[in-house]
């Protein structure tokens, strides 16, 4: 299984293993990392599963869609490297993501 990192707002490291065809939020949530609140339950429609993909990650994981772009001018402190961890589909080609979460969420 894909393995992913996730990084707190103190620097915190925390590895999960991932399912193929889950999102990086549902990962987060069944994993119990905190720093995701994933209000919505993943519909793309509250903005608080918010995370910064790491640099060398942005070519794998994509750019964020149009419906996406317009959730994320509802978080806070939005970087180049943000995205909706909800709309991140989990492939074995993503094994080894490192993400790291905003300080708050919404
Ligand atoms: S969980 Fe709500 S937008 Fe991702």
């Amino acid at each position: 299984m894909p393995k992913i990192t996730f990084i707190d707002a103190t620097g915190t490291e925390r590895t999960v293993e991932a399912q193929v065809g889950a999102t990086v939020m549902e990962a987060a949530i069944r994993n119990g990392v905190p720093g995701i609140d994933a209000e919505c339950g993943g519909a793309c429609a509250c903005a608080t599963c918010h995370v910064y993909v790491d640099e060398a990650w942005r070519t794998a994981t994509g750019e964020p869609g149009p419906m996406e772009e317009d959730m994320l001018d509802f978080a806070s402190d939005v970087r180049p490297t943000s995205r909706l961890s909800c709309q991140i589909k989990i492939t074995e080609s993503l094994d080894g993501l490192v993400v790291s979460t905003p300080e708050n969420q919404g």
